[in-house]
């Protein structure tokens, strides 16, 4: 069985009077392993499917599942990369990729140090200490990165990261 089964799925937007049809009959299978890229022009419905995924969004109809259970609500163990990296401007860039280990009161030594690893493969060691606002957009979207996998996701979601190419290389 797949890791992840979209099975005819359709979503529905009711704004007002009007009803948005976001996506219809999406049919996706994703193994264990498997990186696999949704393409198309805006709007076309990319990240109500990410976040279907995530939980974060019910589907009108059609089921999403994940190892054969229906995912019906967030579970930790997906880490979702929305398009914006929404680091938080009052901490710093140590005190930002540990806040999921925050949250989940995961903060081992071992944990933080997996995370400090993560930030030097990406080369920001030395920024472990600056505030967000000090980094570059691309700076700051690998910080949001190294935020993402400190918590050890078992499937990865990136909306429209700039960074494909290092994760491919490192992470798959
Ligand atoms: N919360 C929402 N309320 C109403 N319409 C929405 C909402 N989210 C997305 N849509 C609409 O659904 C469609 C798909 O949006 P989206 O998934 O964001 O596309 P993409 O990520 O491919 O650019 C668009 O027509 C968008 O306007
Ligand atoms: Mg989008």
């Amino acid at each position: 069985m797949a890791r992840l089964q979209l099975q005819n799925i359709e979503k529905y937007f009711f704004t007002g009077s009007d009803i948005v049809e976001a996506i219809r009959n999406v049919n996706l299978e994703v193994d264990d392993g498997e990186f696999v890229s949704i393409i198309g022009p805006s709007g076309c419905g990319k990240t109500t499917i990410l976040s279907m995924v995530a939980g974060l969004t019910t589907p009108s109809s059609g089921d999403v599942k994940l190892d054969g259970a229906k995912v019906t609500s967030q579970t930790t163990n997906i880490g979702y990369m929305l398009q914006q990296d929404y680091l938080f401007p009052w901490l710093t860039i140590g005190d930002n990729i540990n806040i999921g280990l925050d949250i989940t009161r995961t903060k081992t030594k071992e944990n933080e140090d997996y995370a400090k690893d993560l930030l030097d493969q990406m080369g920001l060691l030395r920024h472990i200490d600056q505030m967000p606002s000090e980094l570059s957009g691309g700076m700051r979207q690998r910080a949001a990165l190294v935020r993402t996998l400190a918590a050890k996701p078992s499937l990865l979601l990136l909306d429209e990261p700039s960074l494909l190419l290092t994760i491919k290389q490192n992470y798959i």
